[in-house]
C-alpha cells in the first residue's frame, strides 16, 4: 500500500494524498446514505451504510486511503454520555463531567460497546481495493475531554481550563479513564483491520505550552508509544492542530506528525522532518478554487519535494459546501506533481 509504505518512509511512486473529514456532505452520495439513515449517529451506528460512505471518497476522488467513517465522539456516547449533534450548533452533551463524583457516571470499557465500528472496519477492509490503506481514528484524551466537560463546542475553553488549574487531579483522574479507553478502542481497531491510526487533538492549541504538554501531548504520546510496541507494523499519526509555537516539545515514538494548515510546513520540517514523516498541510478554504488550490499544492510540493517524508493532506477538514470537482482537480495534481 502506496500509504503505508509512505507512511514508513519507504519509496513510493508517487506522494500518497487523502483528506481529514474526506467523507462527508460536500458528496451529494454521502447526503442520499445519509438522508436514508436519518441522523448522523444513526449512520455511524449502521455498518453497512456506514461502511459505503467510507468507501465513497476511494472511489469518487482516488485518494489513497479510506478513513473509517464514525466520529470521535463515539468513546464518551458509549460511555454513557447522552450526546446529541444539533443543526448548526455541533455536538451537544446534556450532562457534563465537571467533579470527581461525575467520574463514576463514566463506563470503563467503552471499546466493547463499540461493535459497529469494528463491524464497519470488517465491511470496509473486505471492499476496499488492496492497495488502497484504510485508516482508524480515535480522538485524543485531551480533545474528548474537551467536549466532556464543556458540553458542547466552545470558543474559550474556560470551564475545563478552570479545572486543570484549579483541580488538576481530578483533571488528570478523568485524562487517565479517556487515555485507558482510547488504548483500548485503538485495539479493536486494529484487530478488526484498519492499515493505520491516526489521533485527532482538534483543540491542542486552548492550552498553553507546559499545559499542552502536561494535559495533551503526553497522553497521546503514551497510547501512540503503547501501540507501537504492541503492533509496530501500524503506522501511528498525531494530529495535534494548532502548536505551530510548541514544535520543540514534540517527542516521542510515533510515525507520522499531521501539520495543520496554521503552522508553516517548512518549519515543521525543520523541527520534525527527520524524526517524523509529515503530513499535510494545504489551508482547506482554498479548495474553493482551482487556482489558490494549485498555488497551494506547488508550493507544499516545492518545499517537501516529490520524494519520500512526505503525506498530502489538507491542514484540517473539508468543508461542507465545496465543489467535488475541485477535490477531484487536487488529487490528480498531487499524483502528478510527485511522479518519481
Ligand atoms: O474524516 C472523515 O471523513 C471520517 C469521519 C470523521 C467525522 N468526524 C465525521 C463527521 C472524523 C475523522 C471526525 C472527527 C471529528 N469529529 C473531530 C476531529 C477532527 C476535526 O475536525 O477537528 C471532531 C472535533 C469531531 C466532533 C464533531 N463531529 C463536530 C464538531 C461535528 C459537527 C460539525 C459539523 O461539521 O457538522 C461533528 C459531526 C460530523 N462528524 C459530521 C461528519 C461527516 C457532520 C455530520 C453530518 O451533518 O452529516
Amino acid at each position: 500500500m502506496v500509504f503505508i509504505d509512505a507512511c514508513f518512509r519507504k519509496k513510493t511512486p508517487y506522494t500518497p494524498i487523502w483528506m481529514m473529514r474526506q467523507a462527508g456532505r460536500y458528496l451529494p452520495e454521502y447526503m442520499e446514505v445519509r438522508n436514508k439513515a436519518g441522523d448522523f449517529l444513526t449512520l455511524c451506528k449502521n455498518p453497512e451504510m456506514a461502511a459505503e460512505v467510507t468507501l465513497q471518497p476511494v472511489e469518487i476522488l482516488d485518494v489513497d486511503a479510506a478513513i473509517l467513517f464514525s466520529d470521535i465522539l463515539v468513546i464518551p456516547l458509549e460511555m454513557g454520555m447522552d450526546l446529541r449533534f444539533e443543526k448548526g450548533e455541533g455536538p451537544v452533551f446534556s450532562d457534563p463531567i465537571r467533579k470527581s463524583e461525575d467520574l463514576e457516571r463514566l463506563y470503563d470499557y467503552p471499546e466493547e460497546k463499540l461493535t459497529y465500528v469494528y463491524e464497519t472496519i470488517k465491511l470496509v477492509r473486505e471492499k476496499l481495493p488492496k492497495d488502497k490503506a484504510l485508516i482508524g481514528f480515535s480522538g485524543a484524551p485531551w480533545t474528548l475531554a474537551t467536549y466532556m466537560v464543556e458540553g458542547s463546542g466552545s470558543k474559550t475553553y474556560a470551564t475545563i481550563k478552570k479545572l486543570i488549574y484549579t483541580e488538576p487531579e481530578f483533571m488528570h483522574a478523568l485524562m487517565i479513564k479517556i487515555t485507558e479507553a482510547v488504548k483500548a478502542y485503538l485495539v479493536k481497531q486494529i484487530e478488526a483491520g484498519v492499515n493505520a491510526v491516526q489521533i485527532f487533538d482538534s483543540w491542542a492549541s486552548a492550552l498553553e505550552k507546559d499545559k499542552f504538554v502536561e494535559f495533551s501531548w503526553d497522553y497521546m504520546v503514551d497510547i501512540a508509544e503503547f501501540l507501537k510496541d504492541k503492533y509496530p507494523h501500524i503506522p501511528v499519526i498525531l494530529f495535534p492542530k494548532g502548536v505551530a509555537g510548541y514544535l520543540d516539545a514534540i517527542y516521542g515514538k510515533f510515525d507520522v506528525f499531521g501539520v495543520d494548515w496554521g503552522t508553516p510546513i517548512e518549519l515543521a520540517k525543520k523541527h520534525l522532518g527527520e524524526r517524523y514523516v509529515l503530513q499535510g498541510n494545504m489551508e482547506p478554504t482554498r479548495l474553493y478554487s482551482k487556482e489558490a488550490t494549485k498555488e497551494g499544492v506547488e508550493k507544499i510540493v516545492e518545499i517537501m519535494g516529490a520524494k519520500e517524508g512526505h503525506i498530502f493532506n489538507l491542514g484540517h477538514g473539508m468543508l461542507p459546501d465545496l465543489p467535488v470537482e475541485n477535490a477531484k482537480f487536487l488529487v490528480e495534481l498531487v499524483h502528478d506533481l510527485t511522479k518519481r
